[in-house]
């Protein structure tokens, strides 16, 4: 079929890079994902976001999206929703293996190591396409530097919501960078919050009931040893952030590194 986006229809705005989709993979009719060709002279942070757009208007529109590959990858990867009447990702979720994407050439964002002060136990807390940062993060060996255990809770409201995750974990198990790191130090608590699951409910409760903790077998988080990321809707990491603060946590930023940091799953 002939590709959805005709990229010698606009000229290529300046100052961004016009990089080439190499794989897309659909998961189910709300969520993709994609990789791109890197450009040479792109640097970034695990963890970090970046402004993508398609080369569809005079003026196209842009979307921050989190890289969800780690920083040494030769390729970038996007995990992304599919909004039927959304500006970018209407048009984002017909792009096909060949076609454009753009990317602006500044990547930024709170969730790195580098935002967080040392500590024992890493959990990242991400509910739908926020588990975008922590795929990155989960395959960069320097968070296995930093950490003795790294917990990654994925919380999705249907089972086939979790695929993505799944996979990513599945994957960096048999990694030949991360895969010794991975299976010493990466624990995956998925649950979902809308069908029979094995693990049920939201995150926050979970953290209030402390059943997260017995399901792991691991003590309640403690300020001392434990240090978290967030990453989801609005309203989410309101939550999650205040039950951080409850363990005595406090929030870090580059500038000022914390216990815990907090990132909006920008797309919706
Ligand atoms: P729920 O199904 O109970 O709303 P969404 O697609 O709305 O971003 O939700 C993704 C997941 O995050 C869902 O499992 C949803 O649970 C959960 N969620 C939504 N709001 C919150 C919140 N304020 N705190 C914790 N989890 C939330």
């Amino acid at each position: 079929t002939a590709p959805v986006i005709d990229p010698t229809a606009f000229p290529i705005p300046a100052g961004v890079f016009a990089e080439t989709v190499t794989e897309v993979q659909h998961y189910t009719d709300t969520l993709f994902r994609f990789r791109i060709t890197r450009p040479a002279s792109f640097r970034f942070r695990s963890g970090e976001f970046v402004m993508i757009g398609l080369p569809n208007a005079e003026k196209p529109i842009y979307r921050a999206y989190s890289i969800a590959s780690p920083s040494w990858d030769a390729e970038i990867e996007f995990f992304s929703i599919k909004v039927p009447d959304g500006p970018l990702t209407a048009h984002l979720q017909n792009v096909q293996v060949g076609d454009t994407v753009l990317m602006r050439k500044k990547s930024t964002g709170t969730l790195v190591n580098d935002a967080l002060l040392p500590g024992k136990r890493l959990y990242m807390f991400s509910t739908g396409t926020g588990i975008a940062p922590f795929a990155s993060l989960i395959r960069d060996p320097e968070t296995y530097e930093k950490f003795d255990e790294v917990i990654l809770t994925h919380t999705c409201r249907t089972v086939a919501e979790l695929a993505y995750g799944k996979a990513l974990y599945d994957s960096c198990m048999t990694d030949p960078l991360i895969g010794e790191f991975a299976k010493d130090k990466l624990r995956h608590y998925c649950t979902v919050t809308r069908e029979p699951y094995a693990f049920t409910g939201r995150i926050t409760d979970l953290l209030a009931s402390g059943k997260i903790f017995s399901d792991l077998g691991v003590p309640p988080i403690d300020p001392e040893h434990d240090r978290g990321m967030i990453c989801g809707s609005m309203a989410m990491l309101q939550d999650t952030k205040a039950a951080m603060e409850g363990f005595g946590l406090v929030e870090g930023a580059n500038n000022k590194p914390g216990t815990f940091v907090v990132e909006r799953a920008f797309v919706d």
